[in-house]
C-alpha cells in the first residue's frame, strides 16, 4: 500500500489545499493530512480546531485522514510507513524552500517529495492571505471550504 502525507499548517485550509489532497488522493491509497505542531509560531486557529476542520472538508475523500504531528517530518513518515511526501508548488517563488526542504528530507531519511503544480485558480492564495483579508473585514469566500470560512467568521467577530 502506497501511504503518502501532505504536511503543513493548515492556519486555516484553503482551497489551494483542498485542490493539493485530492491530487494527493489520487495518486496514493492512502493519504494522511498531517498537521505540524510547532510550539514557537503563533496561530489562528489551535491545532484542535485545524484538525476538525480538516477532517469536515477531506471527508468525501474516501482514503484521507487527518492526524498531526511534532518533530521532523522524515520521523513521521518513518513511523507511519509514508513513502511519499506530497505538497502544491504554487510560483517560483515556492520552490527554492521546497527544493531545499525535498532534498534535506531525501538525505535524512531517503523520504521523496513529489510535487504537484497548484491549480492556477489557487496559484495566488496563502492561509497568511486570507488570515490577512478575512481581518480586515474581506470576502474569502470561494478560497477556503465552507466549514473554514463559517469558523474564520467567527473567529473574526469573536476577537473584533
Ligand atoms: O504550511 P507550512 O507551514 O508551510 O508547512 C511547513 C512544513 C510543516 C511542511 C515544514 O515546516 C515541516 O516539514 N516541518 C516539520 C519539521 C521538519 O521536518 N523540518 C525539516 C524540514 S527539511
Amino acid at each position: 500500500m502506497r501511504i503518502a502525507v501532505c504536511p503543513g499548517s493548515f492556519d486555516p485550509c484553503t482551497n489551494g489545499h483542498l485542490d493539493v489532497f485530492t491530487r494527493a488522493a489520487a495518486l496514493a491509497d492512502r493519504v494522511i493530512v498531517a498537521v505540524l505542531i510547532n510550539r514557537s509560531k503563533s496561530s489562528l486557529f489551535t491545532v484542535d480546531e485545524r484538525i476538525e476542520m480538516l477532517r469536515e472538508v477531506v471527508a468525501p475523500l474516501g482514503n484521507v485522514e487527518v492526524d498531526s504531528f511534532y518533530g521532523l517530518l522524515v520521523d513521521y513518515c518513518k513511523d507511519h510507513d509514508v513513502q511519499a511526501i506530497v505538497k502544491g508548488l504554487r510560483a517560483v517563488s515556492d520552490f527554492d524552500y521546497e527544493l531545499q526542504m525535498a532534498q534535506m528530507n531525501y538525505r535524512l531519511a531517503g523520504v521523496e517529495t513529489l510535487f504537484v503544480t497548484t491549480n492556477p485558480l489557487y496559484s495566488y492564495l496563502s492561509s497568511s492571505l486570507v488570515k490577512e483579508v478575512a481581518k480586515h473585514g474581506g470576502s474569502v469566500a470561494g478560497l477556503v471550504p465552507d466549514t473554514v470560512l463559517a469558523r474564520l467568521t467567527d473567529k473574526m467577530a469573536s476577537d473584533a
